[in-house]
């Protein structure tokens, strides 16, 4: 195949063609603006993972060819993730996972939290980077601004009121809500100032903006930092968790099995060095092997080119939406600002529930977006304004089995094959449904929330079936 580039990029997307079935009958090119949930897989990932089936074998656990091969493509994974993200080998350790989310859990069980230790995250952080705290430490939370951007000065004014207590600062490189890019070596920098270390939830930062650990002894260095394939071409289950080695060389593991001991008696265990130590079970070869084409194929594009790409396309999306009357748009509306930010960006249509103008997205043109809080409720609640007392309101609806009145917000989020047709054609439909020309009927079930077109019965079978 001739060079990946970001004007040939889309032709590589596996499925890009694709046909799916309307509510009338036809059948129109899926157009996916959910980059920010998942992305679809890039034809030379998946390529070299069919390259590598024949050859797949046991990973650090066989003495014949096939394990020694699959071996040497883990470890080679494993150091291309390295310089990926600009980790020293004597001092990070690179550990894979199954997402970020589970990277995030596994670090804030390593971490020897003493008990008045605090965790400071930020109100618009994923739930993957808040939860995690929540359990395991002592966690206060970062405001946000008027505009929706992490509140730098509340940050400031959490540290001196805390100092010595803040143990990390977990935070996001970007928002999967706002697509707002957070300064992490900045807040680093605070944090280690005051003797605390700092987590990068980079899983949305990752697929599209250059990272550096950085060495240790530059204080704005990256403690931690976790990413996802997933989300950037390679959708075979692997995450990745970069750490300080000191940290994991303490204490036990929080997962333990095979592959996790140099040697174990009727009552002791002696543990494995790093990484190994921190992987339990067999590893997932073939995960690794397409993450690291997956960085392969992003640095062959360039990663500024992706960037350039999508800040193009945002622009071109909010320019549009504006000039739509009865769409609000969340987060830094500007345009002219879109090189600051990542492509996500949250709307809605005034007056109707995001459920149903996903629905009518979906089923009306074909187009796939991502509505609701995004799995980041405290932002999204707090972008809407919802006041406590409709919180209590939400609360008691989902105790009784309905999610039908959750607020929430359409998301559009872009990666680098998405091209302005598929703006063009989300801002036709939108036009459509703010002037009420929208055919399909709709009812929600009040267990989901979501709306279905009313006797429409779904069968996937033609399209793919198990
Ligand atoms: N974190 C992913 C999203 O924002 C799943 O959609």
């Amino acid at each position: 195949m001739s060079k990946l580039t970001i004007d040939n990029v889309r032709d590589q997307i596996i499925g890009i063609d694709n046909k799916v079935p309307l509510l009338d009958g036809r059948l129109v090119q899926y157009i996916n603006l959910d980059n920010a949930a998942t992305t679809p897989t890039l034809r030379p990932i998946f390529e070299k993972v069919n390259k590598f089936l024949p050859w797949y074998s046991s990973v650090e656990r066989g003495a014949g060819f096939k394990s020694r091969l699959s071996t040497e493509m883990y470890r080679r994974a494993r150091e291309i993730v390295r310089k990926f993200i600009g980790a020293d080998r004597d001092s990070y350790t690179v550990i894979f996972t199954k997402n970020t989310t589970e990277s995030i859990n596994k670090l804030a069980h390593r971490i020897d939290f003493a008990s008045d230790d605090i965790v400071l995250r930020s109100i618009m952080e994923h739930h993957s980077n808040d939860l995690p705290w929540r359990l395991n430490a002592n966690v206060e939370c970062i405001n946000i601004n008027p505009h929706g951007g992490l509140d730098l000065d509340h940050l400031d004014y959490l540290i001196h009121k805390f100092s010595q207590h803040i143990r990390l600062i977990a935070i996001s490189g970007a928002s999967n809500v706002t697509g707002y890019l957070n300064p992490i070596h900045e807040i680093a920098a605070k944090a280690h100032a005051i003797g605390a270390e700092i987590f990068v939830d980079a899983a949305q930062l990752a697929p599209h903006r250059e990272i550096e650990m950085r060495s240790l002894d530059d204080p704005s260095h990256i403690d931690y930092l976790a990413f996802s394939a997933h989300k950037m071409y390679a959708p075979y289950g692997t995450g990745v968790l970069v750490g300080r080695k000191d940290t994991f060389l303490k204490g036990d593991p929080d997962s333990v099995g095979g592959g996790t001991i140099e040697l174990v008696t009727a009552d002791e265990v002696r543990w494995a060095p790093l990484p190994e130590k921190e992987e339990a079970g067999t590893p997932n070869a073939i995960g690794a092997v397409a993450l690291a084409e997956a960085i392969f194929c992003t640095q062959q594009i360039g990663m500024e080119r992706i960037a350039e790409h999508e800040a193009r396309l945002s622009a071109y999306l909010l320019h549009k939406l504006e000039k739509l009357h009865g769409i609000s748009i969340y987060g830094d509306t500007d345009p002219g600002n879109t090189p600051q930010r990542l492509g996500v960006i949250p709307f809605e249509v005034d007056g109707m529930p995001h459920q149903l103008l996903a629905a009518i997205l979906a089923y009306e043109s074909g187009i796939g977006v991502r509505n609701g809080c995004f799995c980041a409720h405290p932002y999204v609640l707090k972008l809407l304004n919802v006041s406590s007392q409709r919180i209590v309101t939400y609360k008691e609806e989902v105790a009784h089995g309905s999610h039908a009145g959750l607020p929430g917000l359409i998301r559009v989020s872009f990666g680098g094959y998405n091209e302005e047709s598929e703006v063009d054609a989300l801002i036709e439909q939108l036009q459509r449904i703010v002037r009420k020309e929208h055919h399909g009927e709709y009812v929600q079930d009040r267990e989901s929330g979501e709306f279905k077109p009313k006797g429409y019965t779904e069968n996937f079978d033609p399209y793919f079936s198990l």
